[in-house]
């Protein structure tokens, strides 16, 4: 049977295996999906194994994406814009394939699950770091009106914003109200928040947090004080794993279903 595997460190919690277990049974697909303990040192020697082996795909988490990007003999665009890749597979000459599934598995998360637009719409990203970077380029593509990148650390927001051609903030410079807000910064990690002016936001606002939780992350809460609808990255990790199953086996697997059964298991 095809064996596909995420690599990662730590990986004994991820959904992973169980999310494309449920792809494959929707879809009617015979592979199997497992978990691999990335080791930091032999990382690249358990890539090259496991298709030497015959393996189809993997996907690969933190803290490997930079490394997995590294190893590819192609890449796709929205893997060298995003400098990370989450996706591998094998070409038939035996060519190292590299892609970045991070951003449209939550574009499209955005637009199918939650029937919200970014085309035409002034949208502000709040982080500066690999999360960020990985979706720039898929909410670009989608013409929205202006998009704005705001971090605590301004350097690496005007590194960003150059190279995506976008716009740089601090956050005490910021003038809102947006049309969208995307969090992707780590700091809810830690149950925190980039001081966030009330203008920011208004009840049109729509509010995304690449993170995601059982209970409302800490700032879809400070949205929600604020009359702001919006929704956690739960989607976003379905999607993602959508794409790179997409990538590999040629048939989309539908995901609302599954973030449904797996909020409820949370
Ligand atoms: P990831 O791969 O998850 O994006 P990262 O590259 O370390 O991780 O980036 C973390 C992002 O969260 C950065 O934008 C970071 O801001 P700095 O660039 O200034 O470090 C942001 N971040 C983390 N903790 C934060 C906090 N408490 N307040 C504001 N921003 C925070």
């Amino acid at each position: 049977m095809d064996q596909y595997a995420v690599v990662g460190n730590p990986i004994a919690h991820s959904k992973s295996p169980s999310i494309h277990a449920y792809f494959a049974q929707q879809t009617g697909q015979d592979l199997v999906y497992s978990t691999l303990l990335g080791d930091e040192v032999e990382f690249e020697n358990q890539v090259r194994d496991f298709f030497e082996k015959d393996g189809k795909g993997l996907n690969i988490t933190v803290p490997f994406k930079e490394r997995a990007f590294a190893m590819c003999d192609i890449l796709s665009q929205r893997a060298k814009q995003a400098g990370a890749v989450n996706t591998l597979m094998m070409g038939k000459n035996g060519d190292l394939f590299g892609d970045n599934t991070d951003g449209v598995g939550m574009v499209r998360d955005i637009i199918k699950n939650h029937g919200q637009s970014l085309t035409a719409k002034s949208i502000l990203i709040l982080g500066a770091g690999g999360a960020v970077r990985g979706v720039l380029e898929p909410i670009l593509a989608e013409n929205p009106e202006s998009v704005t990148i705001a971090n605590r650390t301004l350097e690496k927001a005007h590194a960003l914003a150059d190279q995506f051609d976008c716009l740089a903030s601090s956050f005490e410079d910021l003038e809102g109200p947006f049309d969208i807000i995307i969090n992707g910064t780590s700091a809810s990690l830690s149950g925190s928040l980039p001081p966030l002016k009330d203008a920011l936001v208004n009840a049109e606002t729509w509010c995304y947090d690449m993170m995601y939780g059982k209970d409302r992350t800490v700032f879809l809460q400070w949205a929600h004080e604020r009359g702001a609808d919006g929704a956690d990255g739960l989607g976003m990790l379905v999607g993602q794993a959508a794409e790179a199953f997409y990538l590999w086996r040629q048939v989309r697997p539908e995901t609302a279903s599954l973030v449904d059964d797996m909020r409820q298991q949370m």
